[in-house]
């Protein structure tokens, strides 16, 4: 039997019945009956805004899947060059296709001379790398006019390829700046993440050996990050990129959206509250601080998961294994007593909420050698191919530009005064 609902307008009798697909009402269906009657919907948190192959996530069972790949399997067995394959292109590569891929990759990676002498240079010494990374893809935007044409599929595949390969490019060049050494230039030679880390921690003029281990780490990060279907950063890529704006800015403003705390900032957030309480005797004071309101447990809860995030668990037991080569960070003591008394305390269990992606990530980067600076700069790096994917589905399902509704809560209509009774 179809599912369907029916709904009754109390005002006149009439009914309507909708059709139930996949968990949602079509909204159109609705307005028929209730024309001018918008839902209130803040947050979108009861919206459906796309019809998606990318991404499958159940929140109550903790599950996760890239076009219908679970993100275990993905974690242990593929590469991140082969997840952004996957995603932008809809399947994995082959080994044919994922050499053309990589070289595809390798040959767009370096950046523009002018990125180097002149915009990376124009900013403080001080500046933040996600400040830096937001305005750099925006200005991105002014080196390739080209991509404009966001109607063409193979011009928005072009644009996919520079962004995911330029991106671990200008996220190295802001870090290097920001400490005073000199730019790496990308290796085509090597590898995805070999040639990130090189360009971030290359000294001198011998080649960079990056311990395996370490390199397999950031890359499955890479993998965890990859896409995370309709969260804050994507949607904003898909509203920005729904009005036909470039895909530079259309990424920039999905990277700013990423900068906020409560999104990917919080892996920079986690490790500052690690770092401010200290010592794990400090954790129950922490905790008795979070339940009064005075502050939030960075790296807990999330919109859709009610359940462990299971890209937490599988970077947890990654942190014991970079801990064995890097030697164990001070902080995870302190994370381990968060997450024990958070686990078993019911503030905690009767609001469902559990370590996300953000909780553990942040120890490994700063064991790697990475400064706070640089968390979210990282996740960037990880999600560029999900909010590609995501804007290039978009656009190739002729959607409609997003211009939402409002319930006006202002004052009613009335005269303007002069100014001396104002
Ligand atoms: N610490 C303490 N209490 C929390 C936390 C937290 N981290 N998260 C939610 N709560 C509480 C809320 O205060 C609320 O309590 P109440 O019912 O007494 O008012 C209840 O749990 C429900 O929370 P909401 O605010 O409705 O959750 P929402 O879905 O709006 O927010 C969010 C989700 C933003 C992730 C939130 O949990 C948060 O701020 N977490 C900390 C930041 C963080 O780790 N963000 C990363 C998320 S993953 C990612 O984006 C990569």
């Amino acid at each position: 039997m179809d599912e369907s609902i029916t709904i009754t307008d109390n005002r006149t009798g009439e009914t309507a019945e909708i059709p139930l697909l996949d968990g949602t009402v079509s909204a159109k269906a609705w307005s028929n009956l209730l024309p001018g009657i918008w839902f209130d919907d803040p947050s979108f948190s009861a919206t459906s805004g796309a019809d998606s192959d990318i991404t499958y996530l159940d929140g109550a069972q903790g599950l996760l899947r890239y076009r219908g790949y679970p993100i275990e399997q993905l974690a242990e067995t593929t590469s991140f060059l082969e997840v952004a394959h996957l995603l932008v292109r809809g399947h994995l590569p082959d080994g044919p296709q994922l050499k053309q891929w990589q070289s595809e990759i390798g040959e767009a990676a370096p950046i523009h001379e002018n990125f180097h002498k002149r915009i990376l240079e124009g900013f403080r010494d001080d500046a933040h790398a996600m400040g830096v990374l937001v305005s750099t893809i925006a200005a991105m935007s002014t080196f390739w006019p080209e991509s404009k044409d966001v109607e063409n599929p193979e011009q928005r595949q072009a644009e996919i390829v520079r962004l995911i390969a330029k991106m671990p490019t200008v996220a190295a060049s802001a870090y290097r700046r920001n400490v005073g050494l000199p730019y790496v230039f990308p290796d085509p030679e090597l590898d995805y993440t070999s040639n990130f880390l090189s360009m971030m921690f290359k000294t001198g003029d011998s080649p960079y050996v990056v311990d395996p281990v370490l390199h397999d780490a950031m890359d499955m990060l890479f993998v965890l990050h990859a896409d995370h279907e309709q969260n804050c950063s994507t949607t904003t890529a898909r509203v920005v990129g729904s009005a036909h704006a470039d895909p530079y800015v259309t990424i920039s403003s999905a990277a700013a959206a990423l900068y906020g705390p409560r999104h990917g900032g919080a892996n920079e957030a986690v490790l500052r509250m690690l770092e401010n309480i200290g010592n794990h005797r400090n954790v129950d004071d922490f905790i008795t601080g979070v339940k009064a309101g005075d502050q939030k447990l960075m790296g807990f809860g999330h919109r859709v998961y009610k359940n462990y995030d299971p890209r937490a668990r599988i970077v947890k037991d990654a942190a014991h294994r970079v801990f064995e080569v890097t030697g164990t960070n001070p902080l995870l003591d302190i994370a381990l007593k968060l997450e024990e008394v958070a686990l078993n305390d019911s503030y905690f269990i009767d609001r469902s909420l559990y370590p996300n992606v953000d909780f553990y990530s942040g120890l490994i980067y700063q064991s790697m050698g990475f400064p706070v600076e640089m968390f979210t700069v990282l996740f960037a790096i990880g999600r560029t191919p999900g909010w590609l994917a995501h804007w290039d589905e978009m656009l190739s399902q002729n959607s409609r530009i997003a211009r939402p509704r409002q319930r006006y809560t202002g004052p009613a209509d009335r005269d303007v005064p002069s100014i001396d009774v104002r």
